[in-house]
């Protein structure tokens, strides 16, 4: 059975996921690919209602490990019920965050253990990691300055991690950074002065020569 192709799209929020994930998706197919774009947290029914469970504000805190617990166990909803079934059918899955944002945000930027979210995350979804990672990098100032105009858009305010303010975020993309050197699976593109188009051209060759022995 020909094996699909798991690529990712990473970092801070307002760094442009989901502008890229939407171009890249839609460029994929017009090529002939079968291509399927998916999110997290979330992805299927139930992996969405554990999204909301995590993203929406409320008057209790979210307890730390609770969070990793819930986007794990939202993430092995969304690998067995979505993703897994789509690469073994030998589609190309884009994914708007995955594992690294765990290790990012709750590793880099909650202070959180890496080797035990690696772990939590072995148990829930085993050794299934993305082929190639895009890290979208982008300062929290301009990704914060894209964030606010897209909620005034949506008027929906505030999610409970984008609320966790501007030293979160940094702590988060230098987690991400980090991640990137460690990783040659991971590349960087730096967003910082350049239209969507711009980072698209970037994306897209870079794609293009990691698809050449697939299709
Ligand atoms: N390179 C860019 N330059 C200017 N604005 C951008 C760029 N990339 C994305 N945006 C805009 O910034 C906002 C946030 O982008 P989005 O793709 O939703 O980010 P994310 O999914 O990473 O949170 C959107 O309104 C989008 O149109
Ligand atoms: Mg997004």
């Amino acid at each position: 059975m020909r094996k699909g192709y798991f690529i990712t799209i990473e970092g801070i929020d307002g760094s442009g996921k989901s502008t890229q994930a939407k171009l890249l998706h839609q460029y994929l197919q017009e090529q002939g690919y079968r291509a399927l774009l998916t999110r997290e947290p979330g992805g299927t029914d139930l992996a969405e209602e554990i999204r909301r469970v995590i993203l929406t504000p409320g008057k209790e805190e979210l307890d730390p490990m609770a969070e990793i617990l819930l986007y794990a166990a939202s993430r092995a909803q969304h690998v067995n019920g979505l993703i897994r079934p789509a690469l073994e059918s030998g589609a190309i899955v884009i994914s708007e965050r995955f594992i690294h944002s765990s290790l990012a945000y709750q590793g880099y930027g909650l202070g959180r253990d890496l080797d035990l979210i690696l772990e939590i995350n072995r148990l829930a979804i085993g050794d299934l990691r993305p082929d190639l990672t895009f890290l979208l990098d982008a300062t929290p100032e301009t990704s914060g300055e894209r964030v606010r105009s897209r909620s005034q858009v949506n008027g929906n305010g505030y999610d409970r991690i984008e609320m966790r303010g501007l030293s979160f975020q940094e702590r988060v993309r230098a987690g991400f950074l980090r991640l990137a050197e460690e990783d040659r699976r991971i590349l960087v593109i730096k967003t910082a002065g350049k239209s969507i188009e711009a980072v698209f051209e970037e994306l897209k060759e870079i794609v293009n020569r990691s698809l050449n022995n697939f299709k």
